[in-house]
């Protein structure tokens, strides 16, 4: 298993001072640190398992960690069947070049690192994080590339240095965020004058009425993970059947009455067999019904956010996950 690479040691920061931090070794394995701290004199951060640990371990995201340790693979480009879809939605999203040594990113909530696994092949170099245990599976995923290092940290406190960043990038987390806007204006202070941020979030519009899963959450987002996982096989097991013969009569609406029984159903959405369909429906109905935060935006919120904060080149608009939304800081800003 790949551990933090002693070189990495340097982009990490005290998350509250950005104070530089000393790597002191406790077991290493040639270049790579098993276990140590990163320390700046006074407080002490643990690298445990070979990562660097800012938070506590158990968090409001603990769903998220058991997420994904479950389905580590299940969304990864190089394990998919139907394949590239994160790579089509990350350069979909951002408008980045593929190729982009020389530049260095933070990509924040970055789960089990689907996006990791692209951003990793442009050549520049990226620090990733998840306020989960979610990034041991990162790590597992895509700790071979070297131009990677992976922290378990706060949005609200991220561990690098301000103004490091040539570009930022977030998707599909800010809405499971205590405080969406928060977050994002957390993430601008790592930009760079003249880096580019991109961000994704849940909409809010008249139709998230229509959606189960903000019926059941009240309930479901509070049970243990393992519990919950239990009930959404059977609950998928229960709506699979029924919505199932629907689609094979009224076509898509079928698949919809799916989502307003509070099942994510994946049936149809790429060339599959049933049995990745039904794994990818209990992934994510598990991914709507679990977290502890579900607060999306509408797309004049989003727009007030790139507004307030001074952005250029400002672009939001329906996407992915609902909203996508870009922006350029100043560079008077400096
Ligand atoms: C739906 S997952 C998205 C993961 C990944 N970006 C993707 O698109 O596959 C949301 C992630 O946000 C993370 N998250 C939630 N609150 C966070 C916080 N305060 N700081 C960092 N990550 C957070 C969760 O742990 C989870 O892995």
């Amino acid at each position: 298993m790949p551990f933090l690479l002693r070189s990495q040691a340097q982009y990490f920061r005290h998350p509250k001072t950005t104070a530089p931090l000393e790597l002191r070794e406790i077991r290493s394995d040639g270049d790579q640190v098993v276990t140590g701290v990163l320390t700046d004199g006074q407080a002490v951060f643990p690298v445990d398992r070979g990562i660097p640990r800012f938070v506590p371990s158990q968090n409001y995201a603990r769903s998220f960690g058991y997420q994904w340790q479950t389905f580590p693979k299940a969304q990864l480009d190089s394990h998919t069947e139907w394949g590239g879809e994160s790579e089509r939605r990350l350069f979909e999203e951002t408008g980045w070049p593929r190729r982009m040594e020389g530049q260095t990113i933070l990509e924040a909530a970055s789960g089990m690192g689907r996006f990791t696994e692209i951003l990793a092949r442009t050549g520049a170099q990226i620090c990733t994080f998840d306020y989960s245990e979610a990034v041991d599976a990162n790590r597992d995923n895509n700790g071979k590339s070297a131009n990677v290092s992976f922290a378990q940290a706060d949005i609200y406190d991220p561990p690098y240095a301000h103004e490091s960043f040539d570009k930022i990038l977030c998707i599909g987390a800010l809405q499971h965020c205590p405080s969406p806007r928060g977050a994002f204006e957390s993430l601008l202070r790592f930009l760079k004058p003249g880096g580019e941020i991109v961000v994704d979030v849940y909409r809010l519009y008249w139709q998230s009425a229509l959606l189960g899963k903000y019926y059941l959450r009240p309930v479901t987002s509070r049970l243990p993970p393992e519990l919950l996982h239990r009930l959404v096989k059977r609950h998928v097991a229960w709506v699979y059947p029924f919505t199932g013969w629907l689609q094979g009569r009224i076509g898509r609406r079928g698949r919809s009455l799916s989502w307003m029984l509070g099942v994510a159903d994946a049936r149809g959405r790429y060339a599959m067999d049933d049995t990745v369909a039904r794994t990818l429906s209990e992934l994510d109905t598990f991914d709507m019904l679990s977290p502890a935060f579900d607060r999306p935006q509408t797309l004049r919120t989003v727009r007030k956010w790139f507004a307030d904060a001074g952005l250029d080149d400002v672009d939001v608009r329906p996407g992915y996950n609902g909203i996508q939304a870009r922006g350029r800081k100043p560079i008077s800003a400096a």
